[in-house]
């Protein structure tokens, strides 16, 4: 790994969307989920740790009252491919029983990760369950789709930024980009 931590946006090869690009599609996303929820109470699920930026700004779009809880599993370790071993790190502490959950996703890669929750929160009875990602990489991988709610496709590359990570480095870049190969390199 080669990781410049002195200035980790150094290590990102090409712009994908800047913070006004993001920060108007939440804009969109929220307004549409306002409308779809409009006079229920949703559940709204924040998938540790990737999620996290994305979903307290979206939540803030969400002109409704929502309730908000957190999930952590875990599937990819340090790597950059999904390892298809998802493990349970954090559950929720809200009973979901009869509620409407809306998970919120950073990227959606292999799907994997979505579908195990999904199966796994479904046995709980609730309402109903959808899925909101900010990032959708299923066109280089088409399987069944997950998302109800999608913020943008993206390519096969390996993005960080705006909660995405690379072994713990850059969630806290304000943009999202496509991290340089040589970074992950061995
Ligand atoms: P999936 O189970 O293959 O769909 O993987 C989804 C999870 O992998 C996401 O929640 C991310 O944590 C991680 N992931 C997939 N692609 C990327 C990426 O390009 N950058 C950072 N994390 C990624």
């Amino acid at each position: 790994m080669h990781i410049n931590t002195e200035n980790p946006g150094m290590d990102v090869e090409r712009l994908l969307f800047t913070e006004e690009q993001i920060a108007k599609r939440v804009a969109e996303l929220g307004a549409q989920l306002t409308k779809d929820y409009a006079g229920k109470r949703p559940v709204v699920v924040c998938i540790l740790r990737g999620a996290s930026f994305f979903f307290v700004d979206l939540c803030r779009q969400m002109k409704l009252d929502v309730e908000i809880d957190f999930i952590d599993v875990s599937s990819y370790g340090s790597g950059t491919q999904s390892s298809g071993v998802i493990r349970m790190v954090k559950d929720l502490d809200t009973d979901i029983e009869g509620r409407d959950v809306l998970l919120v996703e950073d990227i959606v890669d292999s799907g994997l990760t979505l579908k195990h929750l999904r199966q796994l929160l479904g046995t709980r009875s609730p309402a109903s369950i959808r899925v909101c990602c900010l990032l959708n990489k299923q066109a280089a991988h088409p399987v069944e789709l997950n998302c109800e709610y999608n913020g943008f496709e993206i390519g096969n590359e390996f993005v960080v930024g705006y909660g995405l990570d690379y072994a713990e480095h850059y969630r806290n870049l304000p943009y999202i980009g496509v991290l340089k190969p040589e970074v992950y390199a061995d």
